[in-house]
């Protein structure tokens, strides 16, 4: 269970509840109309788990290691997911993704072909630093795309894309994504059921997770997120930055996963021609307490918070009951757990917050599981296409990205 709280007061007008009534529809819409896709995984992507159970690949006993060769919308999902469930994984995933050279290298070394399944995933079939490392791997582990290595591999990709007819000529292992839905939103998609299920991961839960949250939204039982999106976009010239303080190391991926959805989603130009954007910022508490919180505490008013908290770790660990000669000072925390101490720091920086007058949110675990991550896959994913509907933009394009990319290109040509 997510319990979701708001420490912001919302202008409750009749205009201002037209607009979380359009923003509904217009999400609603998108989703009826088969226009955007994503809202249908956490039911039509249900299938494919049994389907990847009985491949050749995850009935391998071979293989024990998983390298995911993609990135952005086709790693980040994944990245979060493995982090937050760090026991339930029965084979490692290793990620290539980034073009710089001493990371791929270090990973190359520590694999071997003879146990190691290959997962490329690219939607568009042609990302330069997914197919320059793909490559690099053929040549490095000295892949015969004409043997049975070839099983080894796995594409997912679009339909018809270059990757897609790639893998169709050597017979590789193929999973589409629909058309529908766009990078980012593509983790319940086989982008990320994929290599979860060959990792050992329960994905059935988390796309369950995922369909009861979404159900219980377009069921009206999740108006939360209409009055945040509202409060966000109203405010959207004052607080732009949109601080998520996690207080959970495992959380850190999923707050990259966050920045990359916020950011490429909501920074844009709207239809009649301004320049708007939401910028996000991934934080983990406690530690970003003692970097950022300063910041947040004594900067510009142009920021609003959302802490993320887990009520149940799972984990006992206790603060030993030692008396540190001249640090007595500290005494006053002996003996209790850390899963206390992390939630009262969580509160006790939230109150500080609230008393000096910023915008505060808060989402709370009961605990870390399957279920609960997929309704935050959810609850992001329908946050920012509504964002985007009042904001007046196309949330699920990028177009800014692509002048860098003909730059590169000239740059080698
Ligand atoms: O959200 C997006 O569409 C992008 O961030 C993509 O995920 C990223 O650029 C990778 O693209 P592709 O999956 O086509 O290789």
């Amino acid at each position: 269970m997510l319990k979701f709280h708001h420490d912001f007061s919302l202008n409750e007008s009749p205009e201002h509840l037209g607009l979380m009534d359009k923003a509904y529809n217009a999400v609603k819409e998108e989703n009826e109309s088969g226009q955007i896709g994503y809202y249908r995984l956490p039911r039509d992507t249900l299938p494919m788990v049994d389907e990847v159970k009985k491949s050749e690949l995850y009935l391998d006993s071979n293989i024990e290691n998983i390298v995911v060769i993609g990135i952005g919308g086709s790693s980040l999902g994944i990245k979060a997911i493995m982090q937050m469930l760090p026991n339930q994984t029965t084979k490692p995933i290793y990620f290539l993704e980034n073009s710089d050279p001493v990371n791929i290298s270090q990973i190359f070394s520590k694999l071997k072909k003879s146990n190691t399944a290959f997962i490329v995933i690219s939607k568009s079939g042609g990302t330069i630093e997914t197919i320059s490392i793909f490559k690099t791997a053929l040549d490095y582990f000295k892949i015969d795309l004409e043997s049975t290595d070839a099983k080894k591999i796995v594409a997912i990709t679009d339909s018809g894309s270059s990757l897609s007819k790639f893998a169709d000529e050597y017979k590789i292992a193929q999973y589409n994504i629909p058309f529908n839905v766009g990078g980012r939103f593509s983790v319940l998609s086989a982008v990320g059921i994929v290599p979860l299920v060959l990792a050992g991961f329960n994905a059935t839960a988390i796309l369950n997770g995922a369909s009861e949250f979404l159900e219980s939204f377009f069921a009206r039982k999740e108006d939360h997120i209409l009055r945040k999106a509202l409060y966000y976009t109203q405010n959207a010239d004052r607080q732009m930055i949109n601080v998520v303080f996690s207080y959970a190391s495992n959380m850190e991926n999923l707050s990259k996963w966050y920045v990359q959805l916020w950011g490429e989603s909501l920074g844009k130009i709207t239809k009649t021609g301004k320049k708007v954007g939401l910028t996000p910022i991934g934080l983990i508490g406690s530690t970003d307490q003692h970097s950022f919180l300063q910041l947040i505490m004594e900067g510009p008013r142009d920021k609003t918070v959302t802490f993320i908290n887990v009520e149940n770790f799972e984990n006992d660990l206790k603060i030993a009951d030692i008396s540190l000669k001249h640090i007595e000072k500290t005494d006053f925390i002996n003996g209790n757990s850390f899963n206390n101490l992390i939630n009262s720091q969580c509160d006790a920086t939230k109150e500080s917050l609230v008393q000096s007058g910023i915008s505060v949110d808060s989402i709370t675990y009961d605990k870390v599981d399957e279920e609960n991550i997929g309704s935050t896959i959810i609850y992001y994913e329908l946050l920012t296409s509504i964002s985007g509907v009042m904001l007046d933009i196309n949330t699920y394009n990028q177009p800014g990205v692509e002048l860098g990319k003909t730059i590169l290109e000239k740059k080698f040509k």
